[in-house]
């Protein structure tokens, strides 16, 4: 039987079973097994630069590692629940490769600090894969865009519709969320680029060790400064699962519009066979529950944040083993957000837009009654708010006729103020509306173009 190192012999009996099982974080560690020997060779090589052990043994050591790397890649490994971690496991692997000389790995190093270098080295190399799902998203809002920049559509506020706007405006205030998203986490990156490699188990060591030679190898920017924040910090945990969960806010919010526009009531949107799914009792439906389980699973990763702030929260310093549940809702969050980028981007690109539909649903709103307000205002010099009772009174004289007003003729406009000339009437259709909406940020088409190609200088470079 595997026998942990981390037992040693003041130890009368092994555990129990039932503390092997609660104690065990093999079945997700092992992800970061890469990271783990990424971290062990800079510590061997740093070991030997200090002559704390000699070459002969670093060139074992590393070897040794290198080759178990292999051996996990090629599928040639089991791991073990007994040997408790990732940690445990290389070093006993390690062991059998390269006889006693592995005893020398854990010189001036804990298991603390080596988690916590893992753990961020792996956000590190899995942020560059995010952030490239994150631009490849914004280009297919940017595509959309481009081909949309002119498509009206209802803009709306408390899910009523406002005013018209265009396809491609909606979609680019998705571009700039995006954008926030990958500042942000670029932001989370540098705060956690500090390497605790070398805290060892919270007071620091008395072997000569170098850090910054570990900082440098491992790629960081420099080494953390306090051995017992260092081994305690998950701050890079919650950010980084904040950062995860504010992307899945975002993306929610575009799966509950893409429920809300494939529905008979919208009809904006016609979600393509591959991407629909059927009801086992109803012959017509078409689902969208790729949509309905994105908006659902950024639930999860919001409940994984509230579960780390929880799992600090209450303990003293330095490390306490219930850190070690940080990982699986690390890996959770962003798997989950990951396959939810990927679905959207998916759905997005691959749906067809019902302009017609959209174009219909914003002439028969009275859409353009702002647009007419300001044409009083800054044809026939009314104050805003005589102008917006006007038009108000006219609003309520079509609802009662039950027509639009863009419906109105000049003569029945003029009833209400007889100077009103044709020029009034130009400013109800809905692209009239849009083309005039041009100030910094406003909707019209000219405005989209300019953005799409900030944005594509910006973000796609
Ligand atoms: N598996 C542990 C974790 O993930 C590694 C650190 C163990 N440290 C300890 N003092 N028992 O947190």
């Amino acid at each position: 039987m595997k026998k942990n190192p981390s037992r040693n012999v003041h130890f009368s009996k092994g555990p129990s079973d039932l503390l092997d099982t609660i104690n065990s974080s093999i079945d997700i560690d092992q992800r970061l097994y890469r990271e783990d020997i990424m971290g062990s060779i800079a510590h061997a090589k740093m070991l030997g630069k200090q002559k704390i052990i000699n070459k002969k043994e670093q060139t074992k050591l590393v070897t040794g590692l290198k080759e178990i790397q292999k051996d996990i890649e090629k599928n040639k490994v089991v791991f073990s629940k007994k040997l408790e971690d990732i940690h445990m496991n290389i070093e006993s692997l390690l062991f059998k490769k390269i006889g006693k000389v592995a005893g020398k790995l854990h010189t001036a190093r804990s298991r603390n600090d080596q988690v916590v270098t893992d753990l961020k080295l792996w956000i590190k190399s899995e942020s560059k894969v995010l952030d490239n799902e994150l631009k490849f998203f914004q280009k297919t809002l940017l595509n959309i865009s481009k081909e949309n920049v002119d498509t009206v559509m209802p803009g709306y506020t408390h899910l009523q519709i406002a005013q018209p706007i265009t396809l491609a405006h909606h979609l680019l205030a998705y571009v700039e969320m995006i954008g926030r998203d990958r500042s942000r986490l670029k932001d989370c990156l540098y705060r956690l680029d500090e390497n605790p490699l070398g805290s060892a188990a919270l007071a620091g060591t008395s072997f000569p060790i170098d850090r910054k030679f570990t900082t440098k190898q491992l790629g960081f920017r420099e080494p953390t400064k306090n051995a017992m924040d260092s081994v305690s910090d998950r701050d890079f945990v919650i950010e980084f699962i904040f950062v995860l969960s504010l992307i899945g806010v975002h993306l929610s919010r575009i799966a509950e519009e893409i429920v809300l526009w494939s529905s008979q009531h919208f009809d904006f949107i016609k979600l393509p066979d591959e991407l629909s799914t059927g009801s086992s009792i109803m012959p017509q439906k078409k689902n969208p529950d790729g949509a309905e389980l994105v908006r659902g699973k950024s639930n999860l990763i919001i409940s994984n944040l509230m579960a780390m702030l929880n799992i600090v929260k209450n303990l003293p310093l330095s490390y306490s083993k219930d850190l070690q549940d940080d990982k699986s809702l690390i890996f959770n969050s962003y798997d989950n957000l990951i396959l939810c980028l990927r679905v959207i981007n998916e759905i997005l690109y691959k749906s067809n837009f019902n302009k017609t539909k959209m174009r219909e649903l914003v002439d028969k709103s009275n859409a353009t009654a702002t647009d007419f307000t300001n044409w009083l205002v800054q044809s026939l010099g009314y104050s805003f708010r005589d102008a917006y009772k006007l038009t108000g009174r006219i609003v309520l004289y079509c609802s009662k006729k039950k027509i639009n007003i863009d419906s109105l003729s000049l003569k029945e406009l003029q009833k209400f103020d007889i100077k009103i000339t044709t020029s009034a009437k130009k400013v109800l259709s809905s692209v009239n509306s849009v083309n005039s909406k041009s100030s910094f940020g406003g909707t019209s088409p000219k405005n989209a173009k300019k953005i799409i190609q900030f944005a594509i200088k910006k973000y796609l470079k």
